[in-house]
């Protein structure tokens, strides 16, 4: 197939203040290049477009040679940053991989995502929305809470002491959060429990692949159990073995294993995601399971020593690089009959 590549890439290095923050959620010139060589070693041929502002000429330019997109562009800006690509080739009529522009704005948007989930019967934590200019009233929530920017991704806004015990720290957070994103907050009811995500795969039989579990047990008692950004980018990223941060396949009951793959089949489907996404979900005190996010474009950093959930996944599937690429494009032809 002739195949045309749609990302964003990092042009400065992470230390770059306001740039570096605008392009976090950008994918390294690697990963983009990873991408590119396993898109050629299924066998297709790929031209490789940028998508920034010029992408749209770009594309109608060559729409007639194209085949199928494989996007994973996450967008300029906005709230529906990540459906702008999809939106252009919607409007000129080439068919791509991933999820839709809907599915992409509505998941960008952790408390429309939740709600939809309530109204299938899904568990998710409790939660209230505030949105920016919106007064911070918060009632029926049982702390802990943790507050987090509505529409942001990689624990971006979620930090240690975003963790809130007090309902009197509560105010000052939400506050804080949506001064520094300009975006609405979630205040949600914090779940104690083992957190795992979750791959899943396909369209009209979505399966999900190897569970992974972060590993809460090496944390140090400074670090509260959640994947914040302190954790993330300062604790996990030096650890001398990242493969430590998590566990794949995990030790969990059969039962419980069922109940998690229902459960995220569900979450993908009712949000009518397409090909792949992943889905985060921690245990209750209880020990139920409970949905938190779903992210519609995972991340795939090719370094095995980098971790990268859906690359984990699949490498414990047998999956090599190139086969995890194949499969999102496999699921997008049988999808749309090509
Ligand atoms: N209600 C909650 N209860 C417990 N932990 C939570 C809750 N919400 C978020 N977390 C913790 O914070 C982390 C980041 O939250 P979330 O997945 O919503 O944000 P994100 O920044 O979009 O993540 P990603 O990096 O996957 O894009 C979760 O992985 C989890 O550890
Ligand atoms: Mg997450």
């Amino acid at each position: 197939m002739r195949i045309v590549f749609t990302f964003n890439v990092r042009h400065v290095k992470p230390a770059l203040k306001k740039l570096a923050l605008d392009e976090a959620e950008f994918d390294e010139p690697e990963t983009i290049k990873a991408i590119h060589d396993a898109i050629v070693a299924n066998g297709h041929t790929c031209i490789d477009i940028e998508a920034d502002e010029n992408a749209y000429g770009k594309l109608k330019k060559i729409k007639e040679n194209i085949d199928l997109v494989f996007n994973v562009a996450e967008g300029l800006r906005g709230e529906i940053r990540e459906a702008q690509v999809p939106a252009l080739l919607e409007m000129l009529g080439i068919p791509y991989t991933h999820s839709g522009a809907l599915a992409q704005a509505v998941t960008l948007d952790k408390a429309l995502t939740k709600k939809i989930w309530q109204y299938h019967g899904l568990p998710t934590p409790k939660f209230a929305a505030i949105g920016l200019n919106e007064k911070p009233y918060v009632e029926g929530l049982r702390f802990p809470v943790l507050v987090k920017p509505n529409s942001e991704g990689s624990s971006k806004g979620i930090f240690n002491d975003s963790l809130v015990e007090e309902p009197g720290q509560l105010i000052k957070k939400i506050r804080a959060v949506r001064k520094q994103y300009g975006n609405g907050v979630l205040v949600e009811e914090f779940l104690p429990g083992r957190e795992f995500t979750v791959t899943v795969m396909g369209n009209s039989q979505p399966y999900i692949l190897p569970i992974v579990e972060q590993n809460y047990d090496i944390f140090p008692d400074t670090l509260k159990k959640f994947a914040s950004y302190e954790a993330k980018w300062l604790f996990e990223d030096q650890l001398p073995n990242p493969h430590e941060a998590y566990v794949c396949p995990v030790k969990i009951s059969r039962s419980l294993e069922k109940l998690i793959e229902k459960l995220c089949i569900q979450a993908f489907e009712v949000l009518h995601c397409r090909d792949i996404a992943r889905v985060d979900l921690r245990l209750d005190a209880q020990g139920k399971p409970q949905l938190l996010e779903i992210n519609t474009m995972p991340g795939m950093l090719p370094d095995p020593d980098v971790v990268s959930y859906y690359p984990v996944a699949a490498r414990a599937a047998g999956w090599d690089y190139t086969r995890m690429i194949g499969q999102i494009i496999t699921h997008a032809k049988e999808r749309l009959n090509i």
